[in-house]
């Protein structure tokens, strides 16, 4: 478990089956995320996430607590062969929770922890040319555009930009 003040990562587990459904089942958190999350999102797409991330070891998936609510999830994914001390970091947090700090403080306690426990030396993602929200979440953290991967993205049938952005350790 991760936490600074009010906010703490944990694994995820049943109990957070209804409210990940409810908070993922959102249009506005699809848009900014790949086709592989399902939209609409069903409890059954939630029972077989939890389950997933259940067999992580090292944890890798998290839970975003706020105050003892579920309100998010946070992730690494450790790319491979000779990529293998970097990972990939993704996000989201549910609607009622936006623009409370709490994506900046979850990235900076994964970011931490991602060097300090799993030896990464490189954490980077890609964020779709309208999320400015979330571009200042990563620079919030010291996250660096590394450059904008232009055209690189088809969501919801229109091309788009991405911005690349890492942070090392
Ligand atoms: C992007 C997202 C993760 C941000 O989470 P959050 O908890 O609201 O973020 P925080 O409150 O920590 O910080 C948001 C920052 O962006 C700013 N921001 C938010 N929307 C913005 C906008 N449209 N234009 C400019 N700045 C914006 C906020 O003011 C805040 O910056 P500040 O602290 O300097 O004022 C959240 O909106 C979300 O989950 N969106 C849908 C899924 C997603 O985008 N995931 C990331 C994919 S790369």
């Amino acid at each position: 478990m991760l936490s600074d003040q009010k906010i703490i990562l944990r694994p995820l587990g049943d109990r957070d089956k209804e409210d990940l459904t409810r908070l993922a089942n959102n249009k506005k958190v699809w848009d900014n995320l790949r086709d592989i999350m399902p939209f609409p999102y069903s409890l059954d797409n939630a029972a077989f996430f939890i389950n997933m991330t259940r067999q992580e070891k090292p944890q890798m998936t998290f839970a975003i607590e706020f105050d003892g609510q579920f309100c998010g999830v946070i992730g690494l994914v450790i790319q491979q062969d000779v990529y293998k001390r970097t990972a990939e970091i993704g996000y989201w947090i549910g609607e009622p929770f936006w623009n409370k700090g709490i994506a900046t403080t979850a990235v900076k306690l994964i970011t931490d922890y991602g060097f300090d426990q799993l030896d990464l030396i490189r954490i980077h993602t890609g964020v779709f040319e309208y999320n400015i929200g979330s571009m200042r979440v990563l620079e919030k953290n010291g996250y660096t555009k590394d450059g904008v991967f232009k055209k690189a993205v088809i969501k919801n049938g229109k091309i788009w930009d991405e911005h690349r952005f890492s942070i090392i350790q």
